[in-house]
């Protein structure tokens, strides 16, 4: 009898792809030792979004949370997902960073890795292969799948035998998108059995489509020896299909299914109530759980379309959707038919709504997008668009070979000048792969970080406490207008009260302004109005602002307000007005304006510099990417209206050349 092997993924990949991944560990922590008792070949749960939203959204240390699921877990085989070269972020890292990527989550708990490259070029997956194998552990190779007139049988085997040489245990088809069909399916997987007989197949699909059961049905009949399942509340839709339907039906198709029937009814039980709660509070959005035939058109991956829907909706665009699915394709084909899967999966969902969003094809681009047209990423499946290309890049040259050997290392250095900082060789990889979100952490984690238990959408946080006063009960959220805040300088400290009148007339409530010193970050308890308030004062990554002072946005109660580095002592007056209410360019000046809504990562010009047309002015944070923002012509800086931290919509100004 055919036994066949199921992998759970209801702790990452069902959570990343039907609730954005914001499972806090609290929340799953009462079912860890039932789930232990099921039967499973492995329990995907970590890696992809987790490390990020833990890390950005939870108040979780990722490796913290690997080690606690392996505590409670000892009888199953961890599994993670990993970018290759790209790890888990977006960008490529050099060799000795993903070797200690690799190496510390084996050391945390992790058995097996399952190693992709977007691009499915394999000098991008042989590293991080490699240290997998060394480190004892179980790489699964992995082929993503995607159809376009480039992509046929004969490369995907050919890739099958070059991931074997390379001395993984086993293969996976990841279809992302879940556009696989059953007739796929059944060729690929008979084709790659008869190639590595020896190597067991797993399948990874979606059931984004509807096709997913029968997709994992005929793979089954073709040899594939393991399938990825979701526990049935947090099956279907973008998510995997459920586990007691397959297990069901597959042993009365004469399969030998190792699977617990209790455990399983215990799991699905439990995750209901999961479920509930994620549906009430609105994350988990009943489009994301639909059958949607759209995506055998657009292969939009799960993750992917669930991102789009609420990235358009943050941006009141949701509208544009149909839009955006729409020029998905047009983008895919331009940039040479990349699988769809991050980080590629968000270059050309972001291309594509910018493009949809800006009303011009490619004006604007991000920086990622930019790497990926000179080759930073790996091969393209097909050629570039050439013209799209020399719009894009300019005369920005080419890279020749694999670009991870053009990159130094950057583990150690990392190392050390995060000196205390990092507490763990762990914090150092959390630093590398995601800078400013794991230096909020750190910060947040000193100043004894509240947990949030529930990782509600539009909910306000529990006010962060203050360090040196535990005991006190947690000061009320700050919402209303701030016309003045005297920041106590705790010892040592030289913060000052500034009053925010020379800033009145471009000042939109709710604001703060701090006047700050570089070395004065940490939760502080401001008093306005007679009253306590908690705010959060961190270094802001990049050059100075050009002005005494931060205005940060005051939407959460905990408030960012980033410090710049030491303040100019003569003051650049208007230099700092927050974004929504620009100083209108006179005549001969020309305004720079937002292409769209974000967050401002990095202000790379101040009052006074000269620049030329295409220098970088400012950087946005839109949709997981950086979106850089040039200067149209030369000129000087004549106003920066961007602060970092706050949040800009489109047409907002930026900058004021002159
Ligand atoms: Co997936």
């Amino acid at each position: 009898m055919k036994k066949v092997n199921f992998t759970e993924t209801v702790l990452r990949d069902a959570n990343q792809s039907l609730i954005a991944t914001r499972l806090p560990y609290s929340k799953f922590e009462p079912i860890l030792e039932t789930m232990d008792k099921a039967g499973f070949y492995s329990a995907e749960v970590w890696g992809g979004a987790t490390f990020d939203v833990c890390l950005r959204y939870l108040q979780e240390d990722p490796w913290e949370r690997l080690r606690k699921i392996r505590a409670k877990m000892p009888n199953t085989k961890l599994q993670m997902l990993l970018r290759g070269q790209n790890i888990l972020g977006y960008k490529h890292y050099p060799d000795d960073v993903v070797r200690k990527f690799v190496e510390y989550s084996v050391k945390n708990g992790i058995d097996i890795i399952r190693i992709f490259d977007a691009l499915n070029d394999v000098r991008n997956l042989e590293v991080a292969i490699d240290e997998t194998v060394k480190q004892g552990a179980h790489a699964s190779g992995t082929i993503c799948f995607t159809t376009s007139p480039v992509h046929t049988l004969e490369k995907n085997v050919q890739m099958v035998k070059d991931l074997k040489s390379m001395g993984v245990s086993s293969i996976c088809i990841k279809d992302m998108a879940g556009i696989m069909g059953p007739k796929e399916a059944y060729d690929l997987s008979a084709a790659i059995k008869d190639a590595v007989p020896e190597l067991p197949l797993v399948i990874h699909t979606h059931c984004t489509t509807g096709l997913a059961f029968m997709t994992d049905l005929k793979a089954v009949e073709a040899g594939a020896d393991v399938i990825d399942t979701a526990i049935s509340p947090f099956s279907g839709g973008t998510s995997q299909p459920a586990t007691e339907t397959l297990a069901y039906a597959l042993r009365h198709l004469g399969y030998q299914v190792d699977l617990d029937d209790q455990v399983l009814t215990k799991m699905a039980d439990f995750f209901k109530g999961v479920r509930a709660d994620f549906l009430k509070d609105g994350t988990l959005d009943p489009i994301s759980m639909a059958t949607d035939t759209q995506c055998l058109n657009y292969q939009i991956p799960g993750g992917m379309l669930s991102n789009l829907i609420s990235q358009l909706k943050m941006m009141n665009a949701i509208d544009k959707l149909d839009q955006a699915l729409a020029e998905t394709p047009k983008v895919r084909a331009d940039l040479g038919y990349p699988p769809l899967v991050t980080p590629t999966s968000q270059m050309v969902g972001s291309q594509a709504v910018q493009n949809v969003l800006a009303g011009e094809r490619y004006k604007v681009v991000g920086k990622e997008i930019k790497a990926y047209c000179r080759g930073e990423y790996g091969r393209t499946p097909a050629p570039i668009d050439p013209e799209i290309q020399k719009k894009i890049l300019g005369d920005t040259p080419l890279v020749e070979g694999r670009f991870a050997d053009s990159l130094e290392p950057e583990f150690e250095k990392t190392k050390k000048e995060l000196g205390a900082t990092a507490k763990s060789d762990e914090d150092v990889l959390s630093y590398i792969a995601f800078p400013q979100v794991a230096m909020a952490f750190f910060k947040d984690r000193e100043a004894g970080f509240p947990k949030k238990e529930e990782p509600k959408k539009a909910a306000a946080p529990a006010a962060a406490q203050a360090p040196k006063q535990p005991e006190t009960a947690p000061l009320p959220a700050w919402q209303g207008h701030v016309y003045y805040a005297r920041v106590p300088a705790p010892a040592g400290c030289g913060y000052t009260a500034r009053p925010i009148e020379p800033f009145a007339a471009s000042y939109q409530p709710p604001h703060l302004v701090l006047g700050t010193r570089d070395d004065c970050t940490g939760t502080f308890t401001v008093t306005i109005d007679g009253k306590p308030y908690q705010v959060s004062v961190e270094k802001a990554d990049g050059p100075a602002p050009a002005a005494p002072a931060v205005v940060a946005p005051v939407a959460a109660p905990v408030v960012p307000a980033p410090a710049p580095a030491p303040a100019p002592t003569a003051a650049p007056a208007p230099a700092a007005a927050p974004a929504p209410a620009p100083v209108a360019p006179t005549a001969g000046e020309t305004a720079v304006n937002s292409p769209m809504p974000g967050n401002i990562f990095k202000v790379e010009c101040s009052v006074g510099q000269r620049v030329k047309a295409g220098d970088v002015l400012v950087v946005l944070e839109a949709m997981k990417m950086e979106i850089e923002v040039s200067a149209p012509v030369d000129g000087t800086v004549k106003s920066v209206a961007a602060v970092v931290g706050s949040t800009v919509n489109t047409d907002d100004l930026l900058v004021v050349l002159g």
